[in-house]
């Protein structure tokens, strides 16, 4: 078998730690990581390898709540003979050299497959790619060469389209992989198995049979130490503009022709470009005590919150409102994707208080990951009394206990196979920033909210002058 490397520039960074690592760490665990694949770090520190190793080593064994599982000596022991580490400034051509040479060191058999994985700051990425190419490092004369980034991809349609532009002058788009983890998430496919496997579902999920859409990504936990990120963002492009929008085109996209990269990706496409932003339905809001976080401007305006409407401009869902939500340091924790179905007078329960919106569908990310129905039932007993019941589909009760992959595993693993599916295209991440910028162009202050709420109530106001009210995520159903 060829011989694979996967470099990252940027090993000793926040991204490498919290998800790379981790997920190279559960790879080599689960047998994945393929036979000739070497791992070179590249960073700006001085390290020897025995250093290096035992970084990696302490690495995996911070806390870390995106991988809380035992760490094996031996696991780790296994990995750490795959990983090299080789220091330089990423603007420095011979780094290039160094890592050409070094590269060249590790070849087994005919070519020489290569994947850099720029887990490093954007305004860096021309570096990499101007001095790998001064080597002949992004041909793929010997073997193929794939590339990851992930998010901020651009801040906003001119610079991402500028991004897209600088891209194409080095790789090809079937080189380039746009890495948003939320595509990574098995709660998250299993949307596409459950609409398009069961075909039961599907015909109900339109403007004759829905009421409307919610999308909630709820954090009870602050922005701790990425105020110098953070505050340059903001709620609304950090996961508003990427991983809320990719939820909602999983959830609203029609069925592909077949499961290929460009029949998924082109229906997720097709519902991006139909997004209505409405720049007069978004409330933003920071809670109380940001501007006192580490690195954060003390008189800063950014977004620790947004609740926004909007609405499908296609003929399947037309005029079914779509609310979203996203914040930080609220009353608790969970991203959820709740379809809500009409409920037109019931003929024979007309006078039997069932409480609100009886037929709720809800594709649970996390917490309490799953698929659950909310359906009335009756309660036992002499009476006929109604009562909201779940019927669910748990992954933690799952009987099979399978083994369940992390995004970035699983999404590493697609970029070794080729398969683009679940990486956004350069129109996808275009349409994300279309629909984002207008609305982005309203923030002005933010409305104060007290830490542990559900923030603003304007938010909520949102959603009262259409009778609605925003449903409070349920923690009744796939609990262990
Ligand atoms: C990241 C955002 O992309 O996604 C974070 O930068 C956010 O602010 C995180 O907390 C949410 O991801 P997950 O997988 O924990 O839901």
């Amino acid at each position: 078998m060829d011989a694979l490397s996967l470099i990252i520039f940027g090993v000793t960074g926040n991204l490498t730690h919290k998800y790379l690592l981790p997920a190279l760490y559960d790879m080599a665990e689960q047998g994945l990581i393929p036979e000739n694949m070497s791992i070179v770090g590249v960073a700006r520190k001085g390290m020897s390898s025995d250093e290096f190793k035992k970084y990696i080593n302490d690495v995996l064994r911070l806390e870390n709540i995106h991988h809380q599982h035992e760490i094996k000596n031996e696991v780790v022991e296994n990995l750490s003979k795959r990983l090299h580490y080789l220091n330089g400034n990423f603007d420095d051509p011979n780094l290039y050299i160094k890592l050409n040479e070094f590269l060249g060191k590790l070849k087994v058999g005919k070519n020489s497959n290569k994947i850099y994985y720029l887990a490093t700051y954007p305004e860096l990425y021309h570096h990499v790619f101007e001095n790998l190419q001064r080597q002949g490092m992004h041909q793929q004369e010997n073997g193929w060469v794939r590339l990851i980034i992930e998010k901020p991809i651009g801040h906003d349609l001119k610079s991402a389209q500028d991004l897209n532009h600088l891209l194409l002058n080095y790789f090809t788009e079937d080189q380039i992989f746009r890495l948003d983890h939320y595509l990574g998430k098995e709660t998250l496919q299993n949307i596409l198995t459950f609409r398009f496997a069961n075909d039961i579902f599907e015909p109900l999920i339109n403007k004759d049979n829905v009421d409307h859409i919610q999308i909630t990504a709820t954090e009870d936990f602050g922005i701790g130490k990425r105020g110098g990120y953070y505050d340059q963002v903001g709620a609304l492009k950090d996961v508003g503009q990427n991983h809320q929008l990719q939820m909602l085109a999983f959830a609203t996209m029609d069925a592909p022709a077949e499961f290929s990269n460009e029949a998924v990706t082109n229906q997720r496409l097709k519902i991006l470009e139909k997004l209505t932003p409405l720049p007069k339905n978004i409330v933003f809001g920071q809670y109380e005590g940001y501007t006192k976080e580490e690195n954060v401007d003390p008189n800063s305006k950014i977004d620790t919150f947004y609740a926004l409407k909007t609405y499908i401009n296609n003929e399947r869902f037309k005029d079914v409102p779509i609310y979203i939500r996203a914040g930080k340091k609220l009353k608790q924790t969970a991203t959820e994707i709740s379809i809500v179905f009409k409920n037109p007078q019931n003929r024979l329960f007309k006078n039997l208080n069932s409480g609100d919106t009886p037929n709720v569908l809800i594709y649970r990310i996390q917490p309490n990951e799953g698929i659950v129905l909310k359906i009335l039932t009756k309660v036992p007993g002499h009476e006929v009394k109604l009562e909201p019941e779940y019927m669910q589909f748990c992954y933690r009760l799952d009987p099979h206990n399978h083994y369940i992959p992390d995004p970035y595993e699983r999404l590493l693993i697609d970029t070794i196979r080729g398969d683009q599916t679940f990486f956004n295209d350069a129109k996808e991440v275009e349409a994300q920033w279309a629909f984002i910028d207008p609305l982005v162009a309203t923030r002005g202050q933010p409305i104060i909210y007290k830490p542990g709420t559900w923030g603003p109530e304007e938010a909520d106001e949102l959603l009262e002058a259409d009778g609605r009210v925003w449903l409070e995520p349920s923690m009744d159903f796939c609990r262990i």
